[in-house]
């Protein structure tokens, strides 16, 4: 995050109640009943959590022990069976809720579906019993590679109904991603679409897949199923490749959930960390369900009556839990875009919200710099009056943001709730309740009930003052992460050993850097670790180094975030080259185009800069700390006595 935003964040004094009209009507109506929630969770969490178990969910057979916490490795609602599918589907339908939109789709190029709840379980069984007849059994896990269409969601929630674990890929990642993914996984079946369309373009997803199969480079899938979404030419496998609409037009609609085990795996989603390659973090099915149920009907404060509109993509955690798991097992209707903005659309979003009355709008940071740098003018220009409350999630957000998302998009009159939480903690950690919690702009303010949350040193003391800490977490939660999949010595050294564990506390390490205020206000202040953030989305720095170093041309690479008025950071990567290849942008642009074929747009360099050397300690460590100064064109800050070649810096500066 750049300087000026962290300055904005620590001055920011403003304090904005909850407007009477939203508290009244709300499910926690005061800081009182938010505290009494909170401290009744705190006294006895594993009751706490019993209590909304039962209440909230449907299970086939109550767990006998509510926590099983063997440190870091934890079991909630032991021997509970129960399937998540069933919670969003099969319950509603005993409901009115039957003919209730489930989804509402926005197709790009301007087609739409909706599909109530009893629509929508029919094509989830069909589809269940389409993956059992190409032998999809449970406990085999499926890797999808999907545009934002309603199949994405349908293929999800039947891969719950069957056990089947699902890992879902965004569809921007490379062919090389993945194939990366798909391997670690060891998917047995991939469903992908011909294309998907991305801003003015195709993206070509089958392509993709053919060539993260081809060689046999992912032994384990058997076969790939295909929606067909743009109509381009594509190639399909003779024995391999089948198109969805053939297989589901001839499946039953009988296909019982099947009772799961409260632990059994219901997903792996990959992440960036700041080490190795992405890490698959493990989510298993009953606590996932009442926490994304749980966070989702209180901090949303949603009702049935409301249209609820997620922005994200469901190849991210956003797009699990709170746009598919977490509206759906609340019966809610969920809205599904396929769109961005864009400079060809860029009134887009508003108009999606005008034209079906959305209520909730959740997006995020970046998204809404973006739109403040399109103008306020195209918001205005439409009727947003349906809006009563507004997310935002992904990173931290400036206070100007904040305000103007407020001002221009809620008109003064909807809560903002700014949610902290990661893919590995399923769910809302920090955030405010709506109708209770007084916000401050750039703060997620305070905890959910359950979440013991706070701020300390690397010896686990508790840091007060406004240099702050590292964000720690210390008690097990519902929708906590269970494991690294396939790697638990990974999972135990990347979350609960960097603070050391003392008289039995364990400190669930965030990779956050946040301070708390006097009134108990958390304020995350980005990653502490090298992982940086483009426009909402994790890389690692040394995904993208990996993927440099691996171009003909390259000796070694160090990768670090640039602030980005837009972006929140952009990439900036230094490069030694090989002895035989000279600087030229030429081949910068090949570099560019390496990363993007490597990992995908996402990660593209915004910048490289050619240089004969990088500045290193002594003992050969880069020191990015001062690249983040060179990359941002501030002065080189702090102490550089551990800098082995001084002249280094001077020739970085200048770019060599
Ligand atoms: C950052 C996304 C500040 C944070 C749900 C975290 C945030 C990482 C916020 C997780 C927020 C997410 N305020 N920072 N409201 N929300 N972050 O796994 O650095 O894609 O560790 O999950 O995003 O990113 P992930």
């Amino acid at each position: 995050m750049s300087q000026t935003t962290i300055e904005s964040i620590l001055q920011e004094k403003r304090l904005f109640s909850p407007p009477a009209e939203f508290s009244q009507q709300a499910y926690v109506r005061s800081v009182r009943e938010y505290e009494q929630l909170y401290d009744k969770a705190k006294a006895n969490p594993e009751r706490f959590w019993a209590e909304l178990a039962e209440q909230e969910l449907d299970w086939f057979q109550k767990w006998d022990t509510v926590l099983d916490w063997q440190p870091p490795f934890a079991k909630w609602f032991v021997n509970g069976k129960i399937n998540i599918s069933f919670n969003c589907l099969d319950r509603h339908l005993t409901t009115w809720r039957k003919n209730k939109a489930a989804l509402i789709w926005e197709g790009e190029p301007g087609d739409s579906r909706t599909l109530t709840y009893a629509q929508l379980h029919r094509e989830v069984c069909q589809f269940a019993n389409t993956m059992k007849q190409l032998g999809v059994q449970k406990g085999d896990r499926v890797g999808i590679y999907m545009p934002m269409i309603p199949e994405a969601a349908i293929a999800m929630l039947a891969c719950a109904r069957i056990g089947a674990p699902h890992s879902v890929v965004f569809g921007g990642f490379s062919a090389e991603a993945l194939k990366d993914r798909l391997v670690d996984a060891q998917a047995k079946l991939v469903i992908t679409a011909d294309g998907g369309y991305r801003k003015d373009n195709i993206i070509p997803l089958k392509e993709q897949v053919d060539r993260a199969l081809a060689d046999n480079g992912v032994p384990s899938v058997q076969n790939v199923l295909v929606v067909q979404r743009t109509k381009q030419q594509i190639h399909m496998e003779p024995g391999r490749d089948h198109w969805w609409h053939d297989l589901q037009q001839g499946a039953s609609a009988d296909c019982p959930a099947e009772p799961m085990d409260s632990e059994d795996l219901l997903f792996i989603l990959y992440t960036s960390g700041s080490t190795g390659t992405p890490k698959g973090v493990v989510h298993t099915t009953g606590g996932y369900n009442l926490y994304t149920h749980m966070t989702t009907k209180w901090l949303f404060d949603l009702k049935d009556t409301d249209v609820y509109w997620c922005t994200a993509d469901v190849g991210w955690i956003t797009g699990h839990s709170y746009i598919v798991y977490g509206p759906l097992s609340n019966g809610a209707t969920s809205l599904m875009y396929e769109g961005v903005p864009r400079p060809s659309n860029p009134g887009c979003f508003w108009d999606v919200i005008e034209k079906y009355g959305v209520n909730i709008f959740y997006t995020a940071p970046t998204a809404i710099r973006t739109f403040i740098k399109m103008g306020e003018h195209l918001p205005k220009a439409r009727d947003l009056s349906s809006l009563r409350l507004l997310g935002t999630v992904g990173e931290p957000i400036n206070p100007e943001a904040w305000v103007w998302y407020h001002r221009i998009i809620g008109n003064e009159r909807c809560p903002i709730v700014d949610t902290w939480w990661q893919t590995e903690t399923g769910g809302h950690m920090i955030a405010p309740f709506p109708g209770a919690i007084p916000t401050k702009p750039g703060s997620a303010t305070r905890p959910f009930p359950g979440i013991i949350a706070d701020v300390v040193d690397l010896d686990g003391n508790p840091v007060s003052g406004e240099e702050g800490g590292y964000l720690v977490i210390k008690h097990p939660w519902p929708g906590m992460l269970r494991n690294v999949y396939g790697n638990p010595e990974r999972y135990r050294s990347t979350y609960w050993e960097h603070i050391a564990p003392r008289d039995g506390q364990y400190f669930y390490f965030a990779g956050d850097g946040a301070r708390k205020d006097e009134d108990g206000y958390f304020w995350v202040m980005g990653r502490v670790d090298d992982v940086i953030s483009v426009s909402g989305h994790r890389l690692g720095t040394m995904e993208v180094e990996s993927a440099l170093v691996s171009h003909p041309s390259v000796a070694e690479a160090a990768v670090v975030g640039k602030p980005d008025e837009v972006m929140g950071e952009s990439i900036f990567a230094f490069v030694t080259l090989e002895g035989n290849y000279s600087p030229s942008d030429t081949l910068i642009d090949e570099l560019k185009k390496h990363v993007v074929k490597e990992i995908g747009a996402i990660a593209r360099p915004g910048e490289i800069r050619f240089t004969d050397a990088l500045p290193k300690t002594r003992s050969g460590k880069i020191m990015r700390r001062l690249l983040r100064n060179i990359a941002a064109g501030q002065e080189v800050a702090g102490d550089t006595s551990t800098l082995e070649d001084r002249s280094v810096l001077d020739k970085l500066r200048g770019g060599a």
